[in-house]
């Protein structure tokens, strides 16, 4: 069992999203997935019972929130049910987030590109760094730029991006733009790859499957970074 986390302390900066993006993309590969849903705002769980309302498949499990002492049971139950595991955090620095940070293979730590969240991801990397040294291991992680423009590469991204450089902290090399598909499949209690079929509108369809474009990238950059990691 391979297992992702998503995390980093502060709110809102896309674990969620980048979380149940990457569960549909791997699923995609007929290998068995699973989601434990450990964000309070339980978004991933509610968009699953949406589904099943709706009658809509879902080709990975959500499992709801452990309790903290729960976790780490709940985590080691899954060796040999599933293939991968992915786990979406709570925005805080709680005991929670250090147990499953000590059974994870590779953190990602979303954060938008500006000056505002840098100091938050950095917290993250410094979790996940203490938790490894607990742990009498590397744990392998990765910034993850989300919400950039999809134009064009903003002075804020290029700084952050320099200064990542310059302190040697691992940056994943894909990004994830800003597209409002990434809102919809919350909204819509749909897969992705659902919205490509049901968007009839034809600039709204290219959108989308830029969209699509740009989470495979993001998926194959995670699995191949993985790898390299795993090699090294
Ligand atoms: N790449 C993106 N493009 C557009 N909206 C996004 C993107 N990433 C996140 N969002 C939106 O930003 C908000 C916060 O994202 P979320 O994934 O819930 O963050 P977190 O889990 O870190 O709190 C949500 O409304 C989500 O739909
Ligand atoms: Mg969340």
């Amino acid at each position: 069992m391979i297992t992702f986390a998503f995390a980093n302390p502060k709110g809102g900066t896309g674990k969620t999203t980048s979380a149940l993006l990457l569960a549909e993309q791997i699923a995609r590969a007929n290998v068995r997935v699973t989601v434990i849903d450990c964000d309070p705002n339980q978004n991933i769980l509610e968009w699953a019972n949406r589904r099943t309302e709706y009658g809509r498949e879902t080709p990975f499990e959500v499992l709801p929130r452990p309790s903290e002492d729960d976790l780490i049971d709940m985590v080691d139950s899954l060796v040999g049910k599933t293939d991968y595991l992915i786990i979406d955090l709570e925005g805080t620095a709680s005991q929670a987030v250090t147990f499953a940070l000590s059974r994870t293979d590779f953190v990602l730590i979303p954060l938008e590109p500006n000056s505002v969240e840098g100091p938050h991801a950095a917290r993250a990397v410094a979790l996940v760094e203490r938790t490894g040294n607990l742990m009498h291991r590397d744990i392998p992680y990765a910034l993850l730029l989300n919400r950039c423009n999809a134009a064009f590469e903003t002075a804020e991204e290029r700084a952050l991006r320099d200064e990542v450089a310059n302190c040697s902290v691992n940056l994943l090399p894909v990004s994830l733009v800003r597209r409002t598909a990434y809102t919809r499949i919350f909204g819509e209690a749909s897969l992705l790859s659902e919205l490509v079929q049901t968007t009839t509108d034809r600039r709204e369809r290219e959108r989308v499957e830029k969209a699509m474009e740009n989470v495979q990238a993001y998926t194959e950059s995670v699995v191949n970074t993985l790898k390299q990691r795993m090699a090294a």
